[in-house]
């Protein structure tokens, strides 16, 4: 038997119901959402991403929310705040602390890339408002994006400007992480959530009206929706779509990681869950199917065609929209152009640090629950380990370290964690508790097929992705 510490003097907690759910939703809705489902859907046949990708939402993401949720407030009941031990008050076996410790590594590992990625949004926000795209024809701006990531020949005029831009996004990140959940992590959703929603549904009204021969565009904003949304059957039959949609789908909802349990932990023990996880569930789908789609595809194609977008995201998929929208953007002129630069970069900034902070907590609450440190030594501890992790994909991204990690941190790792965490949840905790733990306090009737699924259904199919993903890379 292993002893428990001392339940935690942490005392963080949610502000307020609504506060929690922009946070959750805010943790989902990501760089994921605008910039890596694109890619995934054009890499995997557009049409024959779909179906997939909404059968594994239905029988992996939403059984993993709910299990991700309850075993956050169990463990948050026992005082817990960390994924090690809020998987230990489920068994006592210390190989689930094991688990837990694994998810916190996965967690620094993705932070060492997204936050890259998301220093990449912050800079384009200041070249947008400095005016550098303006005039720039398509080639131009396309090489504008390869001398930023090649950083040591960076002829953007700043030296190691892309290290500086990351330096600075880690410094914003650990800064609010410092304020803590309700200060920090709940305020910074409560401004970003809603600036991005509006941010993406005007950007997300231009994509679908773009009409051929008007704005410079070649094709109408329709000739890339139908890329995306025309499904294809035969696609149920291909693997690799199936391991691409299984993973776009966790790295969306921010399950296999331990995120959600450490966010969930804070959440009081009566109030319901069941509907919260659905509400900021969706919330990302919608975000992701919806405005997802409607913005980076539509515009890319419509000024590029299919063809060439099949191709710039075969090479760095997730550089597709720095390659494409700020040209879009000139079209309209310097001031509207600047304008539409600082909303589309901006949005994708927020989406960004809503996650990255999300990435931060698990560490956090390991750090101040189990060494007793202060907050602002736990956030400059986790600012300090990812910038020493980041900087190979920062320094080294032309030699695709960045993608390295994206697949085994971003990928391998979550469908590793989501196995172990769904096999404790339904298996050894049981689903007789689980599924009164799902229940308890529920303000929505969870389908009771779900205890089914839950049991019988998402355990196979992660085992059938698992296997899937040593085969083969599902890039
Ligand atoms: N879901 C986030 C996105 O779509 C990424 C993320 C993964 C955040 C895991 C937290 C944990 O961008």
């Amino acid at each position: 038997t292993t002893t428990t510490t001392s339940p935690s003097t942490n005392t963080e907690s949610w502000g307020s119901r609504v506060g929690l759910i922009l946070a959750m939703a805010g943790n989902a809705v990501g760089l994921g959402n605008f910039l890596r489902f694109p890619v995934q859907a054009v890499q995997n046949g557009g049409g024959a991403f779909i179906i997939p990708y909404l059968i594994c939402f239905l029988l992996m993401g939403v059984p993993l929310l709910w299990i991700e949720w309850s075993m956050g407030r169990f463990g948050g009941k026992h005082g817990h705040h960390s994924t090690p031990f809020i998987l230990d008050t489920m068994d006592r076996r210390s190989f689930w602390k094991y688990i837990g410790v694994f998810g916190i590594f996965t967690n620094i590992a993705v932070a060492s890339y997204y936050c890259y990625l998301e220093s990449w949004t912050m800079s384009y926000v200041f070249h947008s408002v400095a005016g550098t795209f303006a005039g720039m024809d398509q080639g131009q701006v396309a090489s504008f994006f390869e001398k930023y990531v090649d950083v040591g020949v960076s002829t953007t005029g700043i030296p190691y400007e892309a290290v500086i831009f990351f330096l600075l996004c880690l410094i914003l990140n650990t800064w609010i992480l410092s304020k803590g959940l309700s200060g920090g992590v709940e305020k910074a959703a409560k401004i970003g959530m809603p600036l991005l929603i509006l941010f993406g549904v005007f950007l997300a009204y231009k994509g679908i009206t773009l009409q051929a021969g008007k704005e410079g565009a070649l094709f109408g904003g329709s000739v890339g929706l139908n890329f995306l949304w025309t499904p294809q059957f035969d696609s149920l039959a291909n693997p690799k779509v199936w391991l691409a949609a299984a993973g776009q789908i966790f790295f969306t909802l921010s399950v296999g990681m331990g995120t959600i349990q450490c966010y969930a932990s804070y959440v009081s023990k009566k109030d319901d869950i069941a509907l919260n996880a659905m509400s900021a569930g969706w919330m990302n789908e919608f975000v992701e199917v919806v405005l997802g789609s409607a913005i980076l595809i539509p515009i890319s194609v419509g000024y590029l065609g299919i063809d060439r977008v099949i191709e710039l995201t075969a090479s760095g998929g997730l550089g597709l929209g720095f390659r494409t929208m700020p040209f879009l953007f000139s079209q309209w002129g310097t001031f509207i152009g600047a304008f539409a630069g600082v909303a589309f970069f901006g949005l994708l900034f927020f989406a960004g640090i809503t996650s990255s902070l999300a990435m931060g907590t698990p560490w956090m609450g390991f750090m101040q629950d189990e060494f007793k440190w202060t907050r602002e030594k736990a956030a400059l501890s986790f600012g300090i380990i990812v910038l020493i992790l980041g900087l190979p994909t920062v320094l080294f991204f032309n030699e695709g370290v960045f993608d390295e990690y994206d697949y085994w941190a971003g990928t391998v790792s979550l469908v590793v964690f989501a196995l172990a965490e769904t096999i404790l949840f339904a298996w050894v905790f049981g689903m007789t508790k689980g599924w009164k733990e799902i229940n308890d306090g529920a303000d929505l009737k969870v389908p009771s097929f779900y205890k089914f699924v839950i049991k019988w259904i998402t355990p196979f199919l992660l085992i059938f992705v698992f296997v899937g993903s040593l085969i083969g890379p599902a890039g």
